[in-house]
């Protein structure tokens, strides 16, 4: 190779590799900026308790799945997805599951209404979930034809204790709680002022698919559970966004409570939608 071609070799490649550069950079700021824009997604069960926040997101588009909706939209810019999951812990699990496969989302509230199971809470307060349990997880004791049923002694079943039999493993003789995310409950607290019409508390929040109305049950949940209020989806959620290590927070607002005599106010599923709405702002602005 004479002295020519080699310098002329080496300036080919030194343009192409210059080339190279300059068309792989933009591709690295795009798919970081992607990652940056994961959605935050907001659960709420009912029509009055997704709604409200809904109406608030700007550039919305609907999306339907079997029975869910997905309201995608912005908050400040940053893309928020508002989904209807209905009521129950079945729905949320699948609603959770089929959203994160779907979004990839950053984090998830799961929000809405609940029932006080601290007499110190009133309807409009509203509970942080520093934890959350499955009220329905229960082994019930060894009775005979004939020996009738004792609900206070039955014992909390952790189901994913183990992959053997939860019935017959000591190990899974335990209550198991999900933790809510400390970022997400670091941005619901800084926000507290913004809710007027009551207190916020952080808090256990309880879920089954049952509806308690007797006091004593209430209280032997509060007094072994921990269970400042219960409703029916959140541990649920909390359940399927620890399978796939998504950051999750619930915050529940009381519509009812039994065991002071708070009657039951609907009024309150926006209520909690507006504070909500707060904790997301605020938590944008950490992202
Ligand atoms: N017990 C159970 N669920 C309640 N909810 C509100 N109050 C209670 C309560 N005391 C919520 C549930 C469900 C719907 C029936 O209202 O989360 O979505």
């Amino acid at each position: 190779m004479s002295y020519l071609t080699r310098t002329l070799t080496s300036a080919l490649l030194f343009i192409l590799l210059l080339a190279g550069c300059s068309t792989s950079e933009p591709a690295t700021e795009a798919s970081a900026e992607e990652e940056n824009q994961q959605p935050i997604l907001i659960q709420g069960p009912m029509p009055i308790e997704a709604e409200n926040f809904a109406e608030r997101l700007e550039n919305v588009e609907e999306e339907e799945s079997g029975t869910f909706v997905f309201y995608k939209g912005t908050v400040d810019d940053y893309p928020v997805i508002v989904m209807k999951t209905g009521k129950g812990m079945e729905n949320t699990a699948a609603a959770t599951a089929l959203a994160i496969e779907k979004f990839n989302p950053a984090a998830i509230i799961n929000q809405g209404t609940s029932g006080g199971h601290d007499p110190d809470l009133n309807v409009f307060d509203i509970v942080l979930g520093e934890r959350t349990v499955n009220l329905g997880s229960l082994k019930t004791g060894n009775r005979e034809d004939g020996e009738g049923i004792t609900p206070t002694e039955w014992i909390p079943m952790d189901l994913m204790a183990s992959e053997g039999s939860a019935g017959e493993d000591p190990d899974a003789e335990n209550i198991r709680y999900f933790e809510g995310d400390k970022d997400l409950l670091e941005a619901a607290q800084a926000v507290k002022e913004t809710h007027k019409e009551g207190k916020v508390v952080e808090g256990t929040i309880g879920s089954a698919d049952v509806w308690n109305n007797e006091v004593d049950r209430i209280q032997w949940f509060h007094e072994n559970f921990g269970s400042s209020v219960e409703e029916m989806e959140g541990a649920a959620g909390a359940q399927i966004a620890k399978a796939y290590d998504t950051p999750y927070l619930g915050i529940r607002i009381l519509s009812n409570n039994k065991t002071n005599g708070g009657e039951y106010n609907p009024e309150t599923a926006a209520s909690n939608q507006d504070y909500v709405y707060e904790v997301v702002k605020e938590y944008i602005k950490t992202k």
